[in-house]
């Protein structure tokens, strides 16, 4: 051995869900790996296991076959150091906006001190929103609730499942700045599962195109002009969107 192990290292993952008699091959040996600090984008068809690819890197669903390594060490139960940002926000609708970014560190007996909490939600522009529910909050703002929830307890691993599906373009794009200052001012690395080619290539350093058919990986594109706040504007940005969409036709 003697070399540093990747910070997390996706290796060999399968996942076969029983359906009633006929069992379903998603993932079929899937192997990824991230830095710290680096960040990937996922992106292939619906159904192709970008949600459970994303569960099972959390540990809250156990994979067929394959591991999942954070700096060597083996994961399979939620911890911590991960953060997940599930699709459609997860949070509870009976609880505050408040309550449900305190959750997870209730939920793990850890005890979070006043400043940080304000610090966290003055970050994320969402002081004011403490005492209200769910129901009575925008999309954005339940967005960065549950972004606020996730990054509560500094996890140095991200995982978002189309965390910015259901908004308009532009508060989109404001959540979008609003991460990529997030990954710079707070050192994580993060997972990113979207159908958007924009946001794909706006915030992967690597974008990973699964492919339905072979369950697999169809291609990953380097990305090495990803973090720049200007990228969206820049000529390369377009040729990246360009790439990727002519990619993802050929995963369809
Ligand atoms: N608990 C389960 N039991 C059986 N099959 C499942 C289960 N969860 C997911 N699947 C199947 O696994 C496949 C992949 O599902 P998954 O949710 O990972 O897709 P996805 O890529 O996230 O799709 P989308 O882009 O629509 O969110 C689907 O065919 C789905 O029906
Ligand atoms: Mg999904």
């Amino acid at each position: 051995m003697g070399t540093f192990p990747e910070f997390l290292q996706i290796q060999g993952l399968t996942k076969v869900f029983p359906n009633s008699g006929a069992s379903k091959v998603v993932l079929q040996e899937v192997n990824i790996s991230l830095d710290t600090y680096d960040s990937i984008a996922v992106v292939g068809p619906s159904g192709c296991g970008k949600t459970t690819m994303l569960l099972i890197t959390a540990g809250l669903l156990p994979a067929t076959r394959g591991s999942i390594l954070m700096n060597g060490e083996a994961t399979s139960a939620p911890t911590h150091k991960i953060g997940v940002v599930l699709q459609e926000y997860g949070l509870f609708p009976w609880k505050t906006a408040n309550e449900n970014i305190l959750l997870g560190a209730q939920m793990r007996k850890i005890r979070v001190h006043e400043k940080t909490l304000a610090a966290l939600k003055k970050e994320l522009g969402i002081e004011e929103l403490e005492r209200l529910y769910p129901h009575q909050l925008s999309g954005g703002q339940r967005q960065r609730v549950a972004l606020a929830r996730a990054l509560l307890l500094n996890p140095k691993l991200l995982l978002l499942d189309e965390p910015f599906a259901a908004l308009d373009t532009i508060t989109r794009e404001h959540l979008q700045n609003h991460l990529l200052a997030l990954f710079h001012n707070r050192n994580f690395s993060f997972v990113l599962v979207t159908h958007n080619i924009e946001e794909a290539v706006f915030l992967g350093r690597r974008i990973v195109v699964l492919n339905e058919l072979t369950s697999g990986i169809q291609t990953v594109i380097d990305n090495p002009d990803m973090g720049r706040p200007d990228y969206r504007e820049q000529p390369e940005f377009f040729r990246q969107v360009l790439l990727l969409r002519h990619t993802l036709k050929e995963a369809e």
